[in-house]
């Protein structure tokens, strides 16, 4: 049905997302496609109120209600945005989606990480990225990355250091099950080689 290409990008926080989305956004529009560039939370007016409730609500918020305001949020940007773009053919470039919900709220807060994609799977009506780049780093060269950029730290920044190892481990879980979906990228490499080793990887896919 969907004739664009979805590609998300996945990694810890300090992982370099947005700079290789960017660098991805200058090469592809120089290609000449449609690129839209989008994140969750907050890729949508509504998604933006939710995610200031999940970044910055002072206080603590139940794991299932956190969850569910991440679907919630994915639910509304995938109808409104995202596959109306894909059905135009668009290159979908998005910081975060499905397996950021299992990494965080399944292995981060220790929810069923099954029942954490079913939710999700429901809310997009079983989108699938067509790529997805994880940008793989150890938490505390993370941290390092963030202490240097950051004057303060949302709610999912600020967790310890063990909650940051078991997402970085569900990460990597989640790409040895599905290699033909993910790429793997060692994210302490200069953004310049990361980028060459995306644009590899995509060129066949465009
Ligand atoms: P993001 O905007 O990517 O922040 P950063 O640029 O610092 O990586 O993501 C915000 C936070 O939300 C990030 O700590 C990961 C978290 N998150 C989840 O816990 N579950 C989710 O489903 C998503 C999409 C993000």
């Amino acid at each position: 049905m969907s004739r664009g290409l979805f590609v998300t990008l996945e990694g810890g926080d300090g992982s370099g997302k947005t700079t290789q989305a960017e660098l991805l956004r200058e090469w592809l529009a120089g290609r000449g496609r449609e690129v839209v560039r989008t994140r969750e939370p907050g890729g949508t007016e509504v998604g933006v109120e939710v995610r200031e409730i999940v970044l910055h609500h002072r206080g603590d918020i139940a794991p299932r209600a956190e969850a569910l305001l991440y679907a919630a949020d994915r639910a509304h940007h995938v109808a409104t945005l995202v596959r109306p773009a894909l059905e135009r053919g668009a290159v979908v470039l998005q910081d975060r989606y499905i397996d950021s919900s299992v990494a965080y709220q399944g292995a981060g807060r220790v929810l069923d990480a099954r029942e954490v994609r079913a939710l999700s799977e429901w809310a997009t009506e079983d989108l699938k990225p067509d790529l997805t780049v994880l940008l793989d780093l150890d938490p505390e060269t993370a941290r390092t990355r963030l202490d240097a950029s950051r004057t303060r730290y949302d709610r999912l920044e600020a967790e310890a250091s063990e909650f940051h190892a078991r997402v970085r481990e569900a990460y990597l879980g989640l790409a040895r099950d599905e290699p033909e979906r993910f790429l793997v990228v060692d994210a302490a490499l200069p953004a310049g080689e990361i980028a060459a080793l995306i644009r590899a990887r995509l060129e066949p896919l465009l």
